[in-house]
């Protein structure tokens, strides 16, 4: 018990918390990606996943606090560490900045911070919207939760903030798979060339996919 609690003491601990944190969100943020894709199918295909969602309640509300959990362990972790190595740093960050950090890596702070507002604008967006009212009407008939995701994306400047979203959680998954690999010492000078093509590779396809649905709704469904 005391080993655990030093261990989470410790500066390495916390990083590596936040880096399987990072793993778990990055594992949901994939599942979550290929659940979206059903809205290529039509109404009746992402209705039908969601209906399956919400029939797996109560066992759901355990897996939403967990995920509920890991987000919030990883962003309080973060913001300590970032507080942490700047006081722990000798020369402020405002005087000296080293050139061999990514574009990534320097973004970190604002993607997240983005991304954490983004979050809490989503769950509004869509899970806690009524799926059935006024934000469902596709013509006049209710087309469910791919009624309100549609109804969503038909706005330009809804849209135009999900991509940046989207461009935000590129740039992070970048980073934040690079971080990982490093926290649990799998860095090599090997095969750091191999992780860092992969993370760029990760961080596009997300915020390309992701980004492909409203761009999709924008400009190729035919909704009535
Ligand atoms: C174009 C991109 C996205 C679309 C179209 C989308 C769509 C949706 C929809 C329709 C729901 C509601 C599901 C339901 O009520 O059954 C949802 C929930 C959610 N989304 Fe997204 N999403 C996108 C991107 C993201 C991203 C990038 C994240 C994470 C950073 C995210 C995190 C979540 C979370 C945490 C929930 C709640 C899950 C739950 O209630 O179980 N989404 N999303």
């Amino acid at each position: 018990m005391e080993l655990l609690q030093q261990y989470f003491q410790s500066s390495i601990g916390k990083k590596q918390i936040v880096a399987l944190t990072g793993l778990m969100l990055i594992g949901f943020i994939l599942g979550h990606l290929a659940g979206n894709l059903l809205i290529f199918k039509g109404p009746e295909a992402l209705n039908a996943y969601a209906h399956k969602l919400a029939s797996m309640r109560p066992a759901m509300y355990g897996v939403e606090l967990a995920l509920a959990g890991t987000f919030l362990l990883h962003i309080c972790l973060t913001v300590y560490l970032f507080f942490y190595n700047n006081e722990a740093r000798p020369i402020a960050y405002g005087y000296y900045q080293p050139t061999d950090r990514s574009i990534s890596t320097r973004l970190m702070p604002y993607t997240g911070t983005l991304l954490a507002a983004f979050v809490i604008w989503h769950l509004l967006d869509f899970t806690f919207s009524d799926q059935t009212g006024t934000l469902s009407l596709v013509g006049k008939e209710s087309l469910g939760l791919y009624g309100v995701v549609v109804n969503a994306f038909k706005i330009q400047w809804h849209s135009g903030l999900y991509i940046l979203a989207m461009c935000a959680i590129g740039f992070h998954l970048t980073h934040g798979f690079q971080s990982f690999m490093q926290s649990l010492g799998l860095n090599h000078p090997k095969y750091t060339p191999v992780i860092k093509i992969i993370s760029v590779f990760l961080g596009l396809a997300v915020a390309a996919i992701f980004s492909s649905i409203p761009l999709y709704v924008m400009f190729f469904a035919r909704i009535p």
